[in-house]
């Protein structure tokens, strides 16, 4: 009988395996990407060099971002078979459900024909190209969505733009001032890794068992569509319309922390003093509020983060101000998980391939709890029941 006190409920602080991609430090409140702080990335780094940093371990030199980027621009548009299947989604369906079925059908068609499920997992080769494919693909498909649910046309790539310039015109038909692109790129660069998180560990057991890595990113959006995970940039904007205006703050939090809800965008299961990527985030929202003169959003957001941290003593996570961030750059409040997925896709590639390398089946134990041994011979159906 395992002493009960050796279960982790939720694996809170098991560590599970070793990885050489990130480094999340709660003592020092930092991060780091194959070494490197995630502030300085973020300030300095294109996504797409970030991007190969993840999967590689190495930031690329001037000829291997080219041809990241032209290898990147010959898969960003929209593929009519995978618009499709995006038009066979009911439009009120989240857009993670969207998002999920193209990137199966994506799988489905790039593995057709390659033969027995042993290799499924297929080489190294093979998987840096199929998570380039998906990194180009996703803008496409999330731009798509929010333009279908508007009621709007498509809008194709436009090769004279890098990826986040390039996933603003698709999304928006017109292309953005530069320090909005600087912010976007600054928040794929702030979302793109995060150890084992709930999505990126979901991908490493389905790695684990040697499936492929379309399976794997599948399983992954699946988990980061929860509120608890990714889905709270969307479910932190709920919280400002319920909230309304900052002098709303004090009466709406006496209500919520009576009826025991947690808190959109705050609180982690790993940072308990604050997220190391919330200045940076920050920063990048300061200056949309100062380009869109949008002082209310500042007093609303700094309204419920002091009273909030000073009452619970819990601290906001990247979600509390990017979802803000994305509402001023002008996506849909539903769009913003999608976003996370294009952002998180480079991270749960680059742990699908370490993954791989592992070779280990992830397969933990439990705890039964259910009746003692009984056997069916002593089973008699009421008659009532046949
Ligand atoms: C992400 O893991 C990652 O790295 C994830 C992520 C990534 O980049 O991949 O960082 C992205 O998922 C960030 C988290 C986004 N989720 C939210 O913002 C949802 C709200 N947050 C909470 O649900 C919560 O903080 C979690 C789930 C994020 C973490 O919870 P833990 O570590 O399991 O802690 P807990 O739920 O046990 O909380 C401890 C106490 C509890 O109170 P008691 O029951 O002990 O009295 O703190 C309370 C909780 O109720 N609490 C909150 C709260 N967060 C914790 N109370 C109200 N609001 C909150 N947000």
């Amino acid at each position: 009988m395992t002493d009960t006190t050796d279960i982790k409920k939720g694996l809170a602080g098991v560590v599970a395996d070793v990885t050489a991609i990130s480094k999340v430090n709660p003592e020092t409140n930092s991060l780091l990407y194959r070494g490197y702080p995630v502030q300085e990335l973020a300030a300095t780094q294109p996504f797409e060099a970030v991007a190969h940093l993840l999967w590689t371990g190495e930031l690329p030199d001037a000829v291997a971002l080219a041809d990241l980027r032209a290898t990147e621009r010959e898969h960003r548009a929209l593929a009519d078979e995978v618009r499709a299947v995006i038009d066979l989604v009911p439009l009120d369906a989240h857009p993670m459900d969207e998002v999920r079925t193209a990137v199966s059908l994506l799988g489905a068609q790039d593995l057709a024909g390659s033969g027995s499920v042993l290799a499924a997992s297929g080489s190294a080769e093979d998987n840096l190209r199929r998570s380039i494919r998906l990194f180009a693909a996703l803008p496409a498909i999330v731009a798509y969505g929010q333009r279908r649910r508007r009621g709007q046309e498509m809008v194709a790539p436009r090769d004279d733009l890098d990826y986040a310039a390039n996933f603003l015109w698709m999304t928006f038909g017109e292309e953005a001032d530069d320090l909005v692109v600087d912010a976007f790129n600054r928040s794929m660069i702030l979302y793109a890794e995060h150890s084992f998180n709930a999505s990126t560990f979901t991908a490493r057991v389905i790695a684990s068992t040697l499936s492929d890595l379309y399976s794997a990113v599948v399983g992954a959006v699946g988990a980061l569509k929860g509120p608890l995970h990714g889905g709270a940039n969307e479910a932190v904007l709920h919280v400002f319309d319920e909230i309304g205006e900052a002098a709303n703050v004090s009466p709406w939090l006496d209500d919520a922390l009576e009826n025991k809800r947690k808190i959109m965008g705050f609180g982690h299961r790993v940072y308990k003093r604050g997220d190391s990527r919330v200045p940076t985030m920050k920063a990048a929202l300061d200056t949309l509020i100062e380009h869109y003169e949008r002082p209310d959003v500042a007093e609303l957001y700094d309204a419920l983060e002091s009273e909030f941290v000073a009452r619970k003593g819990i601290y906001p996570n990247l979600d509390y101000p990017s979802g803000p961030a994305y509402a001023l750059m002008g996506f849909d409040t539903l769009t913003f998980t999608p976003l996370f997925v294009a952002a998180r896709v480079t991270g749960w590639t680059a742990h699908v391939m370490e993954q791989f390398g592992a070779n280990a089946l992830i397969r933990p134990l439990s705890e039964y709890v259910g009746p003692a041994e009984r056997h069916v011979e002593g089973y008699v159906p009421d008659a009532a029941d046949v």
